[in-house]
């Protein structure tokens, strides 16, 4: 059965479908017939609308939620700055944190586990490009956290929309709209300004998050694919309406603003949507729901195939961020490098692994919870050893990726590194290059007798015309 066996059941009831429009109460009732904002909504709730796009975005852009809640969510305090000397999620901001833009291919080992803080404070930004403040680009973040919220705090992000990636530990998500359980080889969205509050049911967790400071994710085009395949919209999953109600205690209201943290109070618990309707709202993904589709005769396809979501850029078929995965697969294609070849790219080119081992890279050095990034037009493909065996494989049909997931995160921009993911984290692999491609052997020999062409010397270095050459301009 194409879904994941998960260790941890999940607790929760969904709603499937991506991109539709949903509708759900808590309460039989409190859901207005027809009126989205009535002089009186239900059981004396507050009206509320949630925009994801302009008011004027095109109607098959349009994001939008209705809620229905017991106190609106502007009744809080005023903001005041939190942890400025720690907290720095804004790739934008240079003033302290220098933003590395650098041609190297970069390799980390897995990135630590944190059991002294919560998901807000587990937040490293490691790459990314753009600005949350000009709503362009993206962040690339590593989260690691021991430790659940506090049971009155709620977190949200004005910047983005987070694409979160569990590596390890699962994450239970109370969220305004209702609640998720995310494990490993599931991701969460969380669109921009939703709030929400994390507890780790399973102990430590860690991961990748992908913030989108721009639009939102989509499933791609499918084009000759035809109307199914790649990640279906059925299997997308979006929570239930589910409130407290408690309007005596302190509440802490976090937010991410600008890549800076700010906090307000407010006397009532953010999580009291009693029913909601709307397109705009959190979902999770099983990863091993993902139709895998590939090459039947020969060659290796673009990666491009294994898009599970994506951000389209104002110039069609490139995206600010695609989330690609490395899905167990069958190969089968004939006379064929299978894995993926030596290129260099436009896009940049994050990758992860959540666990298990990738198969393009089988020497060791791409571990789970670890990462590598391979910049605009810098050069990468299998390693030494990989090449060594898939150049020499016996081509029978094989699965590849058995018990193994690797994602990308790919973008048509730059992406600069953090200082903390460049230095500060101490994960940098120093011998990535050597490791990987500078042992790389020439198997090139010329064969006997060697018809040259275009100038190409016969053994003299740098004679033109020596005998044997055949330039092209000859007949
Ligand atoms: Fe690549």
């Amino acid at each position: 059965m194409p879904v994941t066996q998960f260790e941890l059941p999940d607790k929760y009831q969904y709603q499937n479908g991506l991109g539709s429009y949903h509708e759900t109460e808590a309460v039989e009732g409190a859901l207005p017939v027809a009126a989205n904002n009535p002089q009186k909504a239900p059981y004396g709730l507050y009206n509320e609308k949630l925009s994801g796009t302009a008011f004027t975005a095109p109607r098959c852009e349009n994001q939008q939620s209705w809620l229905y809640r017991v106190l609106p969510a502007s009744a809080h305090s005023p903001f005041e700055p939190r942890e400025t000397d720690s907290f720095n999620t804004n790739p934008g901001d240079h003033g302290r944190d220098r933003w590395h833009q650098i041609p190297n291919q970069l390799r980390w080992d897995p990135f630590d586990l944190d059991e002294t803080v919560d998901w807000v404070h587990g937040l490293k930004l490691v790459a990314g490009a753009g600005d949350p403040t000009m709503k362009c680009g993206l962040g690339i973040f590593i989260y690691a956290a021991g430790k659940d919220m506090d049971a009155h705090q709620a977190f949200y992000s004005a910047d983005g929309d987070f694409l979160i990636v569990p590596q390890h530990g699962a994450l239970d998500v109370q969220t305004e709209l209702g609640k998720l359980l995310v494990r490993p080889n599931e991701i969460c969205i969380i669109p921009r300004g939703i709030r929400y509050r994390i507890t780790l049911p399973e102990g430590p967790v860690r991961g990748f998050i992908l913030e989108l400071y721009q639009g939102h994710f989509h499933l791609p085009e499918l084009g000759p694919i035809g109307s199914n395949g790649l990640a279906n919209a059925r299997d997308f999953q979006a929570p239930i309406a589910a409130f407290d109600e408690d309007t005596e205690n302190e509440y802490t209201l976090l937010a991410k603003f600008g890549g800076h943290l700010f906090a307000a109070k407010q006397k009532h618990t953010p999580f009291d949507v009693v029913a909601w309707h709307g397109n705009y709202y959190p979902y999770k993904y099983d990863l091993g729901r993902f139709n895998t589709i590939g090459s039947i005769s020969y060659d290796h396809p673009d990666p491009s195939i294994f898009t599970v979501l994506t951000a389209q850029s104002n110039h069609p078929g490139t995206a600010v961020a695609d989330f690609v995965i490395f899905p167990p697969r069958w190969l089968v294609a004939e006379d064929t490098f299978r894995p993926p070849w030596y290129h260099r790219n436009t896009m940049s080119e994050f990758m992860g692994l959540i666990q298990g081992q990738y198969d393009a890279k089988t020497g060791g050095g791409f571990q789970p919870a670890g990462a590598s990034l391979h910049n605009v037009m810098s050069a990468h493909g299998p390693d030494a050893s990989t090449h060594e065996k898939a150049s020499n494989a016996e081509l029978k049909p094989m699965k590849v990726g058995e018990g193994s997931m690797a994602f990308m995160f790919e973008s048509c921009l730059m992406v600069g590194v953090t200082e903390w993911g460049l230095k500060k984290c101490a994960k940098v692999q120093a011998d990535y290059n050597a490791e990987s491609w500078e042992s790389l052997k020439p198997h090139f020999r010329r064969p006997t007798p060697a018809k040259l062409v275009n100038g190409t010397s016969n053994g003299v270095p740098g004679s033109i015309g020596d005998q044997g050459q055949v330039p092209h301009w000859t007949s």
